[in-house]
């Protein structure tokens, strides 16, 4: 009995714990189109081409941005992001790789901002001067030494392209895997109130008949001499369990 009652919790926590995971894994995050997306802080990115032994290609930005089907071109926001471009560039690409970054010339501030309208609050350029910057200036990314270079949006043709989304922690999806969550315990409590019962029911069976006996068939048994009736409960109580 005692052993039983000790498993219980852990069997509960494993499913609470399973429930808790589940909701952790449909909680949005990266785009699932059949491409690899790699997460990292609050986006998913997903290097082009990453996964194939690809020779050296080179795509103009337009290209670039075909090439990530409606989503951003890779902007970097923090060292650690940077550090992660470079990591994981070594990890999915052989040699050398200049990454297109989504920034453009704002006409109106007159600065290069991020295609998300960002602030280059971030940077890491290796060489940069205001009179460099142009309408036509983009930003490349050295993957290989982290640096940032300006480069001519017109004119020049990269290696590496890295395209970049938020993930999505999308509400609708997260209140669904609560409910799950919800769900999987309500049964667990469902589950655990009905074998109570059934255990309770299964003690009543085992005890039942005795006190049912006790009770019954002592009356008759007071009218022997107390020396049998003695004997008599003796072994109607001896057997139990
Ligand atoms: C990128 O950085 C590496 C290592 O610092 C360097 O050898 C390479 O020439 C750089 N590439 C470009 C295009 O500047």
């Amino acid at each position: 009995m005692g052993s039983r009652r000790r498993c219980r919790p852990s069997f509960l926590c494993k499913l609470v714990a399973f429930a808790l995971c589940c909701s952790c894994c449909f909680g949005g995050e990266c785009p699932a189109d059949g491409r690899m997306w790699v997460p990292f802080g609050n986006s998913c990115y997903h290097f082009v081409h990453g996964e194939e032994e690809d020779v050296f290609k080179s795509y103009s930005i337009e290209r670039a941005k075909d090439l990530c089907h409606g989503y951003g071109l890779l902007t970097v926001n923090s060292k650690e992001e940077n550090m992660f471009v470079i990591k994981y560039s070594s990890e999915v690409w052989k040699g050398n790789r200049n990454v297109w970054l989504g920034i453009y010339y704002d006409s109106e501030s007159e600065e290069l901002v991020w295609q998300t309208e960002e602030h280059l609050d971030f940077t890491n350029w290796g060489k940069y001067s205001d009179d460099l910057v142009s309408m036509d200036t983009c930003g490349a990314l050295n993957a290989s030494s982290g640096m940032w270079d300006l480069v001519s949006c017109e004119e020049t043709s990269e290696n590496g392209v890295v395209c970049e989304t938020l993930q999505e922690p999308e509400k609708p999806k997260k209140s669904n895997s609560w409910l799950l969550s919800a769900l999987v315990i309500l049964s667990v409590v469902v589950i655990l109130g009905i074998s109570a019962v059934i255990w309770f029911m299964q003690q009543r069976h085992s005890f039942g008949p005795v006190l049912f006996t006790a009770f019954e068939y002592h009356p008759p048994f007071r009218a022997l001499s107390p020396d049998e009736a003695c004997l008599m409960e003796v072994e109607e109580t001896g057997p139990l369990p």
